[in-house]
C-alpha cells in the first residue's frame, strides 16, 4: 500500500475515500478473519450471532448482508434458512468468502450506497463492522431503506466508543497502541489497522446515528450494547404500509 495516502477521516470527497477503503480491504484479506478473532478476543463471533436475538424470523425470506467481507455473517443468515444476497465492493473479500464456502447465496460486487436492486426487495438487511467505513452514510441509509420491504428490518453491528469513562480510557489505549501493533505484526499492514482504529474513534455518536435513521424513515430504533459497550447492535424497521 502506498504510504502517501492520507489517513485523515473526512467526508469531503466520498468517492476518493471509497477507493482508498476498497484498496485497503483488498490488501488485508489474507489475515482479515484471523485478526478479527484475535483483536476482539473471539467476541466478534458471538456478536454476529446475537443480532438474531433482536430480529424477526427470516426462514425462507430474502435477505441481504451488506459489506459482507469474507461472509461470516452471510453464512449465519444462510444457515437460518434464508435466501442470501451478499454485497461488498472488495472483490478480494468476496473471492475469499466464496473460497471458504461462506458466501453460499448470491455474492454481488457493488457500493453499499447505490445497490443494484429493486425497491422493497428484502425482509432483512444486515451490516456488520461496515457502516463506519461509509463516508456518505446519508446515501447508504436512504438506499437500504429503499430496498427493504415494508416491515423489513435493518440490523447494524458496529464497534463503538464505550460510555463508561474508565473502560473508555482503556479502550482508547487499546485502539491507539495495541490494535495497530498486533494488526501490523500479523498482517504487515500497520497503517491499515491505524486507519481502522481511527474510524472507531471518529465515527458519529450513537445518538446522531439514531437521529439519521429516523430522519430517513426508520422506526423502532433500538440499541443493544455488547461486551462492556465496545460494540453495539442497532435494529430498526421500515414502516409497514
Ligand atoms: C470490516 S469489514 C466487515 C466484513 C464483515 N461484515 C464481517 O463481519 O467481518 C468491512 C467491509 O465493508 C466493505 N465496504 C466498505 N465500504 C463499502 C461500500 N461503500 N460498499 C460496499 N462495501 C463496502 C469492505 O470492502 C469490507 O469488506
Amino acid at each position: 500500500m502506498p504510504t502517501n495516502i492520507s489517513y485523515e477521516i473526512n467526508n469531503k470527497k466520498p468517492e476518493d475515500k471509497k477507493l482508498f477503503i476498497r484498496k485497503m480491504f483488498d490488501s488485508i484479506v489474507p489475515t482479515y478473519d484471523l485478526l478479527n478473532h484475535v483483536l476482539s478476543f473471539g467476541t466478534d463471533i458471538l456478536w454476529r450471532k446475537n443480532i438474531f436475538r433482536h430480529t424477526k424470523k427470516i426462514k425462507g425470506k430474502t435477505v441481504i448482508d451488506i459489506c459482507c467481507g469474507t461472509g461470516d455473517l452471510s453464512l449465519i443468515l444462510y444457515n437460518k434458512g434464508s435466501k442470501v444476497v451478499s454485497l461488498d465492493f472488495s472483490l478480494n473479500m468476496l473471492e475469499k468468502g466464496v473460497t471458504k464456502n461462506a458466501l453460499r447465496g448470491h455474492p454481488v460486487s457493488a457500493d453499499a450506497c447505490w445497490m443494484p436492486f429493486k425497491s422493497n426487495s428484502f425482509a432483512l438487511a444486515t451490516i456488520a463492522f461496515g457502516i463506519r467505513n461509509i463516508p456518505d452514510i446519508d446515501n447508504f441509509i436512504q438506499d437500504v431503506f429503499r430496498i427493504l420491504a415494508p416491515g423489513g428490518e435493518l440490523a447494524i453491528l458496529e464497534l463503538v466508543r464505550p460510555e463508561n469513562r474508565i473502560i473508555g480510557k482503556i479502550h482508547y489505549y487499546y485502539l491507539g497502541a495495541m490494535l495497530p501493533l498486533i494488526g501490523g505484526i500479523i498482517s504487515g499492514r500497520k497503517l491499515a489497522y491505524q486507519y481502522l482504529a481511527k474510524t472507531i474513534n471518529t465515527f458519529i455518536d450513537q445518538s446522531e446515528l439514531k437521529t439519521m435513521l429516523k430522519k430517513y424513515g426508520f422506526k423502532n430504533v433500538a440499541f443493544y450494547p455488547q461486551t462492556l459497550g465496545v460494540a453495539t447492535i442497532i435494529v430498526c424497521e421500515k414502516e409497514m404500509l
